[in-house]
C-alpha cells in the first residue's frame, strides 16, 4: 500500500496532543513514539501504561499498528489511549510511514 511520510506528518499533528516523536522526545500523556514499529507493546519504560496494554500480547508491527489506529479500543479492549481512531485508511498508512522513520533513542 501507498506510504506518503510526508502526509503522514500532517496526520500526525493528532497524535501530538499526547505523543512526542524524535530527538528528545519524552512521554507525556502517551507513552514517546520513537521505534514505535516493531516494538512490543507496552514496554516503554518510564512510561504507565494500562493493564490492558501492556498485557495485550501485541507487538506494533504495520499490520497490527493498521488496526488499532483504525479503532483503538476495538483491538486493545480497556486501553488509556483516548483516541477515536483515523477513519481514512489512507491517513493510516501514511502516518505508520511517518512513525517508521524514527528509530528507538
Ligand atoms: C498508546 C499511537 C493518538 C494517548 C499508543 C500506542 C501507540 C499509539 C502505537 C501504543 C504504544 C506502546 O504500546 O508503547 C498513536 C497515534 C496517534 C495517537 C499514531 C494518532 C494517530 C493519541 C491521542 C492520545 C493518545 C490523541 C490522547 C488523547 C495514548 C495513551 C496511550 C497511547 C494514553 C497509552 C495506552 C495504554 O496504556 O492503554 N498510542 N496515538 N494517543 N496513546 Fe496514542
Amino acid at each position: 500500500f501507498a506510504q506518503d511520510a510526508a502526509a503522514g506528518e500532517k496526520v500526525f499533528l493528532k497524535c501530538k496532543a499526547c505523543h512526542q516523536i524524535g530527538e528528545g522526545a519524552k512521554n507525556g500523556v502517551g507513552p514517546n513514539l520513537n521505534g514505535v514499529v516493531g516494538r512490543k507493546a507496552g514496554t516503554v519504560e518510564g512510561y504507565s501504561y494500562s493493564e490492558a496494554n501492556k498485557s495485550s500480547g501485541l507487538t506494533w508491527d504495520e499490520a497490527t499498528l493498521k488496526e488499532y489506529l483504525k479503532n483503538p479500543k476495538a483491538k486493545v479492549p480497556g486501553t488509556k489511549m483516548i483516541f477515536p481512531g483515523l477513519p481514512n485508511e489512507a491517513d493510516i498508512d501514511n502516518v505508520i510511514a511517518y512513525l517508521k522513520q524514527f528509530d528507538a533513542s
